[in-house]
């Protein structure tokens, strides 16, 4: 990978790292709750939930799968299968996601005895997404380096400056107050 990243790498690296702090920012959270023994704050869980669903399924999972997966197929077609897996994990986070809002909700109405389950689907969800950004970083995106040309990323830039553009910008301004809600977060504190 050239130490000049194109526009569409920044962005997905970008998006990939903002996703791996919520993950671990919840992950953290429910942890904390279980050693400490203290009520959960739902209203916080719930809020890490919500951009977990909001940001993949709305935004990233978009750019990918509309934008930067079709380029990439066009020029190098070696790697069709493991883009058919990672589009194929994207509808399977989706699922993953709204079983965890279901669990969720079984521990907050239902009780404690609900939380290791909940705990459980997290764990298998962070694993499973961790795994799949590190593919499309250390996999997809070095061999697209190496296929795409200068003007395939030009016209990415382009593209995805559009799609982003083009969402509402009051969803785009409310994901980032709520990222930055949820640095503050005291199980993101050392
Ligand atoms: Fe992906
Ligand atoms: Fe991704």
């Amino acid at each position: 990978m050239p130490s000049f990243q194109p526009f569409a790498v920044q962005l997905i690296r970008e998006d990939h790292e903002a996703l791996a702090t919520v993950l671990g920012a919840l992950r953290n959270a429910v942890e904390r709750v279980g050693r400490s023994g203290q009520a959960p704050d739902f209203d916080e869980l719930r809020a890490m939930l919500f951009y977990l669903d909001e940001m993949p399924a709305r935004m990233h999972h978009a750019s990918e799968s509309e934008l930067l997966f079709p380029k990439i197929r066009e020029r190098c077609p070696a790697l069709h299968p493991v883009l058919d897996r990672l589009e194929a994990e994207h509808e399977r986070c989706d699922c993953a996601v709204r079983e965890l809002a279901h669990a969720l909700t079984a521990w907050e109405v239902m009780g404690e005895v609900h939380r290791e389950s909940f705990q459980l689907l997290l764990h298998a969800h962070g694993t499973l997404y961790l795994g799949h950004m590190e593919v499309e970083e250390s996999y997809v995106l070095p061999v697209a380096a190496d296929y795409l040309s200068p003007a395939d990323w030009r016209e990415l830039a382009e593209a995805l400056a559009h799609q982003r553009n083009d969402t509402d910008p009051s969803m785009t301004q409310g994901h980032r107050a709520l990222f930055a809600r949820i640095k503050a977060h005291p199980s993101l504190q050392k």
